[in-house]
């Protein structure tokens, strides 16, 4: 279904958790194109130079203490949508966007957009994979609210395809792989997903779940993007099937006991172990939503970084 965004998006105000980051100021910022009035929720310790960047696109800065909820309240108070991006571990994903979702509710805003941004992990059964369950549980609270929420499912971020997510191996000139060689797997990029994001915040008739995919390809396809990205001859490298992925993980997991890193290598593993398995695979697909939202392919991305 496509739409289009409100005709007063020029007078809606949204607020923004976790600006400081990548994608969150990202969306902070294609908000502002927009013509949004958009207010920013920093901490004391938030990096300054990010903050004034933020404060210099016209973004209105509001320090927080997230255990403050009155002043998160205020931060809160007149807003059309709050947009989480924060990222972190159960204190962040379930602690931090629960007293920001109160204060939302608190306030009176009627929509909420949480820092999912990930494959479809309402497919997934708890205990699967660490980073998606803290998702699953904030989930559970979020529809327990009056408020108005929407997920945003993006699949993989297109833009780690060769560093924190190894698949497209440059110097080998391989796709590694594990299971079925012909198994879709959704990508899209940072950049797109903020921009798809923004538009959504501003359109006050989103469903619960949006699900978004600048690119829809298999190892593959994924081979013969990165030939045609590079004019090189790459193939593929089937590591094995899913079994020994697990028991990889499992191993990886082992070696590194209550690593509290955000993403340690065995929940990125866990990570393509799922989108491989084909189970949180995204459809149907919202894409043609917000007609503005000009899609980056895979094949683009690794054009892009191709020379890092
Ligand atoms: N689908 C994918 O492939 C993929 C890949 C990567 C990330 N993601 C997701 O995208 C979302 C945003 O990630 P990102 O990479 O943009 O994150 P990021 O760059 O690490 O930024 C994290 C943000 O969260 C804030 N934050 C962290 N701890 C906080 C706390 N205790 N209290 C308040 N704020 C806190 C940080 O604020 P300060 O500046 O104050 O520290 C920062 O603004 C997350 O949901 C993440 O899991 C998806």
């Amino acid at each position: 279904m496509e739409s289009t965004n409100s005709p007063d998006s020029k007078s809606s105000t949204i607020v923004v958790a976790g600006a400081t980051g990548d994608l969150g100021g990202r969306i902070a910022r294609s908000l502002l194109e927009k013509g949004a009035n958009v207010r920013v929720l920093v901490r004391r310790d938030s990096d300054a130079a990010k903050v004034n960047a933020l404060r210099s696109s016209g973004a209105i800065i509001f320090e927080v203490d997230y255990h403050n909820n009155a002043d998160l309240t205020k931060a809160c108070e007149g807003a059309t949508c709050v947009v989480s991006a924060l990222s972190g571990l159960h204190y962040v994903m379930v602690g931090i966007q629960s007293l920001l979702l109160n204060a939302a509710v608190a306030a009176g805003v009627p929509r909420f957009i949480p820092s999912d941004f990930a494959i479809d992990f309402t497919k997934l059964p708890y205990g699967n994979n660490r980073n998606l369950d803290l998702r699953k549980e904030f989930r559970g609270r979020l529809d327990k609210t009056p408020i108005a929420a929407t997920s945003i499912h993006n699949g993989m971020f297109a833009d780690l395809l060769t560093g924190q997510a190894p698949i497209v191996l440059f110097p080998l000139k391989r796709v590694m792989y594990y299971g079925n060689a012909d198994q879709l797997l959704d990508f899209t990029t940072i950049q797109n997903t903020a921009d798809f994001t923004a538009a959504a915040a501003l359109d006050p008739t989103t469903p619960r779940d949006l699900r978004i995919a600048g690119d829809v390809l298999s190892a593959r396809g994924l081979k013969d993007a990165a030939t045609e990205a590079t004019g090189e001859k790459f193939s593929l490298f089937r590591v094995g099937g899913l079994g020994l992925f697990n028991t990889i993980i499992k191993v990886t997991k082992a070696l590194t006991p209550g690593s509290q890193e955000v993403f340690p290598a065995w929940q990125g593993m866990q990570y393509m172990r799922d989108m491989f398995s084909g189970l949180p695979k995204l459809e149907p697909l919202d894409k043609d939503r917000y007609p503005e939202v000009k899609w980056t392919s895979v094949a683009e991305v690794l054009a892009m970084l191709k020379g890092d």
